[in-house]
């Protein structure tokens, strides 16, 4: 289990006016371009106000994703200051939002509901830095729309930020607060963040076990393979859900027979009960968790 003080978190506030929440700021959204120090600055705020209150972290980057791995978005709820006690996952099926904007979307909604469910009284949610253009941007203000933060918290840096700003500032029922980029802020490269997707996919897949499972009967979502195409099958990452379709595990088809309807796969050990929905991704993995192609 993890715990708080394992996590790289930001050593200061950075202006972030922490003394003003009372107790009608329950939700934060941090946003910014991409290595402004929002994911660190998250668990800052985490730390902070998990010392006082039950508090979730929402992890809406399914490229850089910090709770779960790559392609997912990932709630932590911390209930004794100290320790992690739960986490619950949703497959977005891509390692970016574009392409698959309404599962994104959805991901991060559900995984507040539940964490409001779970009894937190705090919620700190980090974005991706999927913010620059006309269609991130309506994404945010979507995202923003439907999550309903008591406050977004942004990092002043571009004119993406800026612009989707001002279509909140008239909204009596939330406060903005901008903070500058801080200066130890270093940028990741693209080749870090490929390598970074890559170590985290190998760990999740590190001790998987070959499965088969008739797919016929569960229900099928996401993007489903051609039936007609075998050659398809191969490789897709996918998720086991459960009723809720929160993920039970992530899989990796290795062979799909088409006249038995019979899907073989390797996954990590899981309780074949939980499952009721199969959720299909855009990406395909070797077993060691290299991404090997796109599907759709
Ligand atoms: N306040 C800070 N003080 C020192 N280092 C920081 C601070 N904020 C961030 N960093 C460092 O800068 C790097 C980038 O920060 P971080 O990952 O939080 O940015 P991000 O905006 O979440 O990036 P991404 O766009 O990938 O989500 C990290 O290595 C982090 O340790
Ligand atoms: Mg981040």
């Amino acid at each position: 289990m993890i715990t708080i003080d394992q996590m790289d978190a930001a050593p200061s506030h950075g202006g972030f006016p922490l003394d003003e929440f009372d107790e009608s700021t329950r939700v934060i959204y941090v946003i910014g371009e991409t290595d402004t120090g929002k994911s660190t600055f998250c668990r800052f705020l985490l730390k902070a106000f998990s010392e006082k209150y039950p508090t979730a972290y929402i992890d809406c980057d399914p490229g850089q994703s910090f709770v779960g791995p790559p392609t997912t978005l990932g709630a932590l709820i911390i209930r004794r200051s100290e320790v992690i006690e739960e986490r619950y996952l949703r497959f977005t099926g891509s390692t970016s939002p574009r392409g698959t904007l309404l599962q994104n979307l959805s991901a991060a909604v559900r995984l507040k509901e539940k964490a409001f469910e779970k009894g937190v009284s705090r919620v700190v949610i980090d974005s991706s830095g999927f913010i620059k253009g006309k269609v991130a941007r309506e994404f945010h203000f979507n995202l923003i729309e439907l999550l309903k933060p008591d406050c977004i918290a942004a990092f002043r840096r571009g004119y993406s930020v800026d612009l989707l700003l001002r279509n909140f500032r008239e909204r009596d029922k939330i406060k903005i607060k901008t903070m500058d980029v801080a200066e130890e802020v270093t940028e990741k490269s693209i080749i870090k963040r490929r390598l970074y997707r890559e170590k985290r996919f190998q760990d999740y897949f590190r001790d998987t076990e070959m499965g088969e499972i008739k797919i016929n009967r569960f229900g099928l979502h996401g993007n489903i393979p051609d039936f007609r195409y075998p050659e398809k099958w191969k490789n897709i990452l996918f998720a086991f859900c459960d009723r809720e379709n929160f993920v039970v595990t992530l899989g990796i088809v290795s062979e799909f027979d088409i006249s038995t309807r019979t899907m073989h796969f390797y996954s990590k050990p899981f309780n074949h009960r939980e499952v009721s929905t199969i959720q299909f991704g855009s990406i395909y993995l070797d077993t060691s968790g290299k991404q090997i192609g796109r599907y759709g």
